[in-house]
């Protein structure tokens, strides 16, 4: 990795990408680019700024150009619940916008990470230790998008030598930037909610499970997989990963140790429960332990305590 693009950059991930990145690879070698425009309370930590609609493959062709860009983190993307509303959308930013990256790879040879999702499973799929390689139809247009992707990118490793990485992601919890358009997001609004207010009205019923991981951990996982020796790479894309699996009942235990009296309160939304009961409760992440070294840091007492601690300076409250 020398010359890094970020798309979607001030997404969830990207917005943290950025500095884990340019703290490792160095601020003049990681390219940001979004459809949004940059804020300027983000100037500091951006060192290269570029807009990117990543439907126009110009737009991208003159910016891999123009940098030299020898490696892409692919996270631009419409997410479950946002795709369940506009599913043409969905599909046209997923995969059109993944088809113009993995095209300018190819031309320009460039090594390109894409986040797949537990998504990419379905109520078909065996729901515990859900395997690396098992039954993959799921009913949503995120799901559909993450599996066609998964796929794209096996064929243009296979036929072309592209060097396609990608990994299963859970729920990314984190304190920096708020996701948007998820099924997961309960367990980050949980936090700003708990901090400020109190109390939480959660839109998934008490007991459902779903993996997840604390914002330090997915770092880690798409950085070592995109730096690890390709010869020990069996599947690419994507590998399960997990850190932690929980229900909201679980989460609001936790929160309870830091903030007794956080009230927590149910009113279940039909289109984001369906959504979360298509899903896995805890994948198995064998494979990549095995092949790549990966290993999470945070398990639910220790991400709650952090975000804790990390939101409580954010907002400026006191619990
Ligand atoms: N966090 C995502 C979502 O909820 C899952 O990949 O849509």
């Amino acid at each position: 990795m020398k010359n890094i693009l970020i798309t979607g950059a001030l997404g969830q991930i990207g917005s943290e990408l950025i500095t884990f990145l340019g703290k490792r690879y160095g601020k003049e070698k990681v390219i940001a680019s979004d459809i949004k425009s940059m804020p300027e309370g983000m100037i500091n930590q951006i060192g290269i700024f570029e807009y990117i609609d990543c439907l126009d493959a110009q737009e991208i062709y003159s910016v891999i150009k123009k940098y030299r860009i020898d490696t892409i983190f692919h996270l631009a993307a419409v997410l479950s619940s946002a795709g369940e509303k506009n599913p043409q959308l969905a599909w046209k930013v997923n995969i059109n916008g993944l088809y113009n990256v993995l095209e300018i790879a190819r031309e320009y040879k460039c090594a390109v990470f894409t986040p797949s999702s537990i998504a990419a499973f379905g109520p078909s799929t065996p729901k515990d230790n859900t395997p690396q390689e098992t039954i993959q139809r799921p009913n949503t247009i995120y799901g559909l998008t993450k599996v066609t992707g998964e796929l794209l990118c096996d064929y243009y490793y296979s036929k072309y030598g592209v060097d396609t990485r990608g990994v299963r992601f859970p729920g990314i919890i984190s304190y920096a930037a708020l996701p948007g358009g998820g099924t997961t997001d309960y367990a980050v609004e949980i936090f700003y909610d708990a901090l400020k207010y109190k109390k939480y009205t959660c839109f998934l019923d008490k007991n459902t499970s779903l993996d997840m991981m604390y914002m330090p951990d997915g770092l880690k996982a798409a950085v070592n997989l995109m730096e690890a020796d390709p010869s020990r790479l069996k599947h690419r894309n994507a590998y399960n990963v997990t850190a932690e699996s929980f229900n909201p009942g679980q989460l609001s235990g936790e929160i309870k140790k830091y903030i007794p009296d956080f009230e927590m309160n149910y009113d279940v939304d039909p289109m984001r429960q369906a959504i979360a009961d298509s899903w896995p409760n805890r994948l198995d992440d064998t494979a990549a332990r095995e092949d790549w070294g990966w290993f999470p840091d945070y398990d639910l007492k220790a991400m709650t305590k952090d975000m804790i601690e990390k939101l409580k300076v954010k907002l400026q409250v006191s619990v």
